[in-house]
């Protein structure tokens, strides 16, 4: 095990995360073996949802219990699309969000491990373009941690199976929210080897939530004669209650959908079978199937690798959690039900995967990011959240000799960064940060001269940026 100076803990300061369009999920080792970290409330995964709360701050990770506040869930799928995002009366990009994620994912790490961390390795979609891959690189440099490497998922799934000392051949079918992944891997005491790979990233759980919501929607209007399908709120109450009912399908044949007051005139209950619910996702089980047989089609050109040769179908995401998705793949494989490989948690699988990747990586002193700018944006990120620990929000420290102090005016966005330089500054003792200084003297004079907006703007990213290479060795 490597030594860290970053703590005394035994843990081994690079995590893993498995960044879903649902949710998140980290991992560690921690000394001797790989443990997944709960969040706050002990749970292994968090909700990927960035929302705001009654104070205009974000919230990450806690869904909004009011329909009043806006908020984001499955971001993942807009990563490497130009989609803005409102939230708190502005718009953000969607490398920002998942940074807001990737954030609080690794204040949690540090929380759990008791020391900083500044590396991770994150999961992908296998079947991710360049632009998405490039959207997550840029969100870990906004949370200011160095991405090791970017895994795709079915590698991630394969690595949590650890080696054998025989050869084996696996068909991952990874179906969660937003994605489907599926590849055929051969895994052995070599390491693992991805032989055929095929996937969709726009299908996965929240489209089968869709359907159900589609067909509440019908409902509703032979019932009550009105069309209720335009109306966000209506249909966000009825996605909640989809995917509740959803879940509760897969261990029951019936359930019903409660949807009181929908608006001052409509409540509905919707009952719904297991049998009617497999129905609408048929179509979209049988895609995927498509796909695998894409996958085994790859695998059988380069590596001659037949259906019959796949020795396991290992389930990972937790939309397999659906008895008739099992039964289509005993039946394609025609393999016994211990032909389904489901032991490790479906939710878990892809974080361990991702965390013994990490344990490979020699953890950082700091984070490497040079870019100009990054740490100003982080910073500002950063001071949008509410703080989880209000004890240790910023404080405001004496100003230092002939330093002018942060005026009241300065511009939120901007503010931490500037109280960070005057506290850098009036520790500085070798006189080396004179840009620095101008920098700060230039934004602060401004800010007392009530100039205009775009000058503030212009003076304070140049703050920023003088306060990113400061930073430097
Ligand atoms: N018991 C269950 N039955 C059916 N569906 C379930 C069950 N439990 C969870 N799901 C569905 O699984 C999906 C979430 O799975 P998971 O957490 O693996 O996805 P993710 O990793 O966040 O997303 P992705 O990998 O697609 O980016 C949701 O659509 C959820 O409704
Ligand atoms: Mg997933």
């Amino acid at each position: 095990m490597t030594e860290h100076s970053a703590s005394s803990t035994p843990y081994h300061p690079v995590i893993g995360i498995d960044l879903g369009t649902s949710s998140c999920t980290t991992s560690v080792w921690d000394g001797a073996k790989l443990i997944v970290i709960p969040g706050p409330d002990g749970s292994p995964t968090m909700p990927a949802v960035v929302g705001q709360n009654a104070a205009g701050r974000i919230v990450v990770g806690r869904p909004s219990m009011s329909d009043a506040l806006p908020q984001i869930d499955g971001i993942k799928r807009d990563l490497g699309t130009d989609e803005r995002l409102r939230l708190r009366g502005r718009h953000y990009r969607p490398p920002e969000i998942c940074a807001f994620l990737l954030i609080e994912l690794k204040r949690q790490a540090e929380a759990f491990l008791g020391g900083s961390v500044h590396d991770a390795v994150i999961t992908v979609s296998g079947s991710a373009g360049e632009p998405q891959r490039r959207a997550i690189r840029e969100a870990a440099g906004l949370a200011q941690l160095n991405l090791r490497r970017l895994l795709d998922d079915p590698v991630a799934a394969a690595m949590a199976l650890g080696a054998d000392d025989r050869e084996w051949t696996y068909a991952i079918y990874d179906l969660g929210g937003g994605t489907f992944d599926t590849a055929i891997v051969r895994v052995g005491p070599e390491g693992v080897a991805v032989l055929g790979a095929a996937g969709d990233p726009q299908l996965g759980g929240d489209d089968f939530d869709e359907h159900i919501v589609g067909y509440v929607l019908r409902q509703i209007r032979e019932r009550h004669h009105v069309d209720l399908s335009r109306d966000e709120d209506v249909r966000r109450r009825i996605r909640r209650e989809a995917e509740l009912r959803k879940r509760e399908l897969s261990t029951t044949e019936t359930t019903v959908l409660e949807l009181p007051l929908l608006t001052a005139t409509v409540s509905a209950t919707v009952p719904l079978s297991r049998r009617a619910f497999e129905a609408m996702i048929e179509a979209d089980v049988t895609k995927t199937l498509g796909y695998l047989t894409a996958a085994l089609a790859a695998a059988e050109l380069e590596h001659r690798i037949v259906r019959r040769g796949v020795d396991q179908v290992l389930l990972a995401g937790g939309s397999t959690r659906i008895p008739s998705i099992r039964e289509r793949l005993t039946d394609y494989f025609g393999l016994g039900p211990d032909g389904i490989r489901a032991d490790i948690d479906p939710a878990e699988l892809n974080a361990r995967g991702a965390g013994l990747i990490a344990r490979e990586y020699e953890p950082a002193l700091t984070f490497e990011g040079s870019r100009p700018g990054l740490l100003g944006a982080n910073l500002r990120l950063r001071a949008e959240m509410a703080d989880p620990n209000p004890a240790a929000a910023l404080g405001e420290p004496d100003p230092p000799d002939l330093l002018p102090g942060v005026p009241a005016e300065t511009p939120a966005d901007f503010r931490p960064v500037t109280v960070a330089t005057r506290d850098l500054l009036a520790t500085a003792r070798d006189g080396g940060r004179a840009s620095l200084r101008a920098a700060y003297l230039a934004f602060v004079g401004a800010i007392q001269a009530a100039a205009p907006d775009r000058r503030l703007t212009e003076l304070g990213e140049a703050l920023s940026a003088a306060y990113d290479s400061a930073q430097l060795p």
